[in-house]
């Protein structure tokens, strides 16, 4: 996009691009994605092809308001739109039935799909200006930390991706909370901003995901990784983790709630008190601390609690290897 574009200029490139069949990078209010025409199966192909990612994985449809839903699900039960009412638009993304004419490549062949209206003005404006819904992964390749800025996604896959809209930076930073609403069941599949008790408040008893829930590739262990490898230590024990990998002379960044002292570091980011202003950095400051050029990333564990889930679920998948 030329840096004259006015934004409704650049929303009609991205929706000309999309009716064409092509990948854009779209702002959302969790981390940026990689969104295509969901009703083309070939243009949901050139997304898995773009990300590296095993075509058998589902991709979640955003959709421009509830009154889409019915296009893509076969039932909405009342337990998911009480859910939908209450948290679209916004960082929750719906499981449920799929309709007959959803194509295989964005369900990953099952018989359920996975919908979420965004909270974010551009991705709004271009669902409303596309009028279909859009299949979108979070833009990175696979295995790769999400992108929450335009830039994140420029270096990831600028070469392949020529749209990319600038929405500024994602104001939740965390994946969706995904809950899939099957077979009289409510269960939460990946955690995120918005959290089991508020979805109990709504929907009531969520089941415990168990090996009966559909898969959800997000779960794959590694997923959300730096390259650099991650250590998740207590937070009393920053100091004596970084002076022993010094000892063994190795190069240390570090994600820590308060500042060094005197520990020599190649980076370190002081993290945020708060759970919402961690998540929404969180990303970003994995990102920063993977290209510091260190043979490790300490990592303060977070407080545990219900606000935490969502940060601590991908840290503990940072760091494993
Ligand atoms: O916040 C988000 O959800 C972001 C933004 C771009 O909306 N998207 C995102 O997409 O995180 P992705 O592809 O990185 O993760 C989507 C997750 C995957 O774990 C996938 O398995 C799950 O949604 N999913 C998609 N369709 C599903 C289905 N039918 N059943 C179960 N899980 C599904
Ligand atoms: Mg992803």
């Amino acid at each position: 996009m030329g840096s004259r574009a006015t934004p409704s200029d650049a929303i009609a490139s991205a929706v000309a691009a999309l009716r064409a069949g092509q990948v854009i990078g779209l702002p959302t209010e969790t981390v940026y994605g990689l969104a295509a025409d969901a009703s083309n199966p070939e243009a949901v192909r050139r997304i898995f092809a773009i990300k590296g990612r095993p075509s058998t994985h589902p991709v979640i449809v955003h959709i421009a308001s509830m009154g889409q839903v019915l296009e893509w699900a076969r039932e909405f039960v009342p337990a998911a739109r009480a859910l939908a009412e209450r948290f679209w638009p916004g960082p929750l993304t719906l499981v449920l039935p799929r309709a007959a004419s959803v194509p295989l490549e964005v369900t990953g062949g099952q018989d359920t799909v996975a919908l979420r209206v965004p909270d974010h003005p551009m991705a709004l404006a271009v669902l409303q200006a596309f009028g279909g819904g859009l299949a979108a992964p979070s833009a990175n390749r696979y295995g790769r930390i999400s992108p929450t800025t335009a830039a994140h996604v420029r270096e990831d896959l600028g070469d392949e991706v020529r749209i990319v809209l600038d929405g500024g930076p994602s104001q939740v930073g965390l994946e969706s909370t995904i809950v899939a609403c099957l077979d009289g069941h409510v269960t939460v599949l990946r955690p995120g901003r918005i959290g089991i008790e508020a979805i109990e408040a709504v929907a009531g008893p969520v089941t415990p995901a168990s090996l009966s829930a559909p898969r959800v590739p997000g779960s794959v262990v590694s997923h959300y990784a730096p390259r650099t490898p991650v250590e998740l230590v207590a937070p009393a024990a920053v100091a004596d983790v970084v002076s022993a990998h010094h000892g063994d002379g190795e190069r240390v960044a570090v994600l820590a709630p308060s500042s060094p002292a005197g520990a020599a570091s190649v980076a370190w980011i002081v993290a945020a008190s708060d759970a919402e202003t961690y998540g929404r950095d969180l990303y970003g400051h994995l990102r920063a601390l993977d290209l510091a050029g260190a043979d490790v990333i300490v990592v303060a564990r977070p407080p545990d609690g219900p606000a935490w889930v969502a940060v601590q679920d991908r840290l503990t998948r940072a760091a494993a290897r």
